[in-house]
């Protein structure tokens, strides 16, 4: 394993140095770990189905440049800094691209994706927390890395392991997402959850969290298709399509009610879909509805359903500390599963020379439990 004497001084990363240019594989400065951090050997980072999107500006997520670019991973501690209690070199790690500032958690942004909506976090990524995991190594927040029990989750199943690949651990990123919004909106077992579009990759992934945590759900979408897989995960999955009647969608989605909680995850180009009116529409009294999509500009919404039903609003950008530890925990005893267990597989594993590869193969690959990685 490496240690923090060990690092070699230069390592491979991919830099964006303009959305106009493509990007490059460079030998940067390896870097350096500091009181307060710890610097990871990347094993493996997730893609996710819009990162092209984002790198060329068609998602406008604003970034300083150059950086590079990254997302959550799994990776093992190469160095620690002197006041780290926890970690040690060579330990197995999630580490979460979520950045809070340390003097004001409520500042937050992704590292590697999005700069954040404040001065306060366009200072953070443009000062010191930049560079992301799309590199051999990366330096994290202490506070961003998170244990995992490498003998019970990569162990042999015959000697009381999980038997789960590193590859297979990436998905936890996946599942943490809609995990921040159930706690947010406090989803309760044996309740009935409407997800929608179930049928994207944090759609599916909200699926498969809510049955482990013991809700029924209602998923809806616009593919027929897919919304059939996602019946064959359990008798506890009902689907509705999305037929663009706002009418015959709500009575639909209620003949399978009451419904408690609607979790929206919509992407910016479904902000005129009639799905989030009906969703809203078809809460039973005293409903949550869960607004974690991509949408940045207004929709409208049904003021008099929502004022007399006593429905409740809540937005939420990703999750929360505990909810990261949460989950590990979960997935640690078994409760929730990955890999074969949900049906979640890597599609595609690329290298850092096959970026261009691995952003095609993240759009191609978005469906139920598919995922894609860059293992530098
Ligand atoms: N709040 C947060 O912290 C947070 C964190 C991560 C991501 N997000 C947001 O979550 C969104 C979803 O991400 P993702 O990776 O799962 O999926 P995505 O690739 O962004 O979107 C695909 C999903 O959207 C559906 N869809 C696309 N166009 C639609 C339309 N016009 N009407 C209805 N449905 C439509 C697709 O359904 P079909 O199968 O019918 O095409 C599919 O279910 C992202 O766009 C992102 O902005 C938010």
């Amino acid at each position: 394993m490496a240690s923090e004497t060990t690092l070699a001084p230069t390592h491979r990363a991919i830099v964006l140095h303009s959305l106009d240019t493509p990007l490059k594989v460079e030998q940067r400065p390896t870097p350096q770990v500091t009181p307060g951090n710890v610097v990871v050997r990347v094993l493996a980072a997730n893609v996710l189905s819009y990162g092209r999107d984002i790198l060329d500006g068609t998602r406008p997520y604003p970034y300083p440049k150059p950086y590079i670019p990254g997302g959550s991973a799994v990776g093992r501690i190469a160095a620690v800094g002197s006041d780290c209690s926890t970690f040690t070199p060579g330990q197995l790690v999630l580490v979460d691209i979520m950045m809070r500032a340390r003097d004001d958690t409520s500042v937050s942004y992704l590292l590697g994706i999005h700069n954040g909506f404040s001065s306060k976090t366009v200072k953070l990524a443009t000062d010191e927390w930049r560079d992301s995991t799309y590199a051999e190594y990366a330096k994290i927040p202490l506070e961003n890395c998170y244990p995992l029990d490498e003998a019970r989750l990569l162990g042999d199943p015959a000697s009381g392991g999980l038997g789960y690949t590193v590859d297979d651990l990436t998905y936890i990123h996946r599942l943490l997402v809609p995990f921040g919004g159930f706690r947010d909106i406090d989803l309760k077992v044996g309740e009935t959850i409407l997800i929608g579009p179930a049928t994207g990759p944090y759609g599916t992934a909200a699926v498969s969290l809510a049955l482990a945590l013991g809700a029924k759900v209602v998923a809806m979408g616009r593919n027929a298709q897919v919304l059939e897989q996602l019946a064959t995960m359990s008798d506890k999955v009902k689907t509705v399509q999305i037929t663009g009647s706002v009418g015959a969608d709500t009575e639909a989605i209620k003949k399978h009610g009451p419904i408690d909680v609607f979790f929206d995850i919509s992407p910016p180009v479904a902000a005129e879909s009639t799905h989030i009116m009906s969703g809203i529409l078809s809460l039973a009294h005293s409903g949550r509805v869960s607004l974690m999509g991509g949408i940045a500009g207004n929709i409208s919404i049904p003021y008099g359903a929502i004022m007399f039903n006593d429905l409740k609003l809540h937005g939420k950008f990703m999750y929360e500390r505990k909810d990261v530890r949460m989950l590990i925990k979960m997935v640690e005893k078994g409760v929730m599963g990955l890999g074969k267990k949900v049906g979640a597989r890597v599609e595609g594993k690329f290298g850092l020379e096959q970026w261009d590869e691995a952003f095609t193969a993240a759009k191609e690959n978005a469906g139920p439990g598919q995922s894609v990685i860059i293992a530098p």
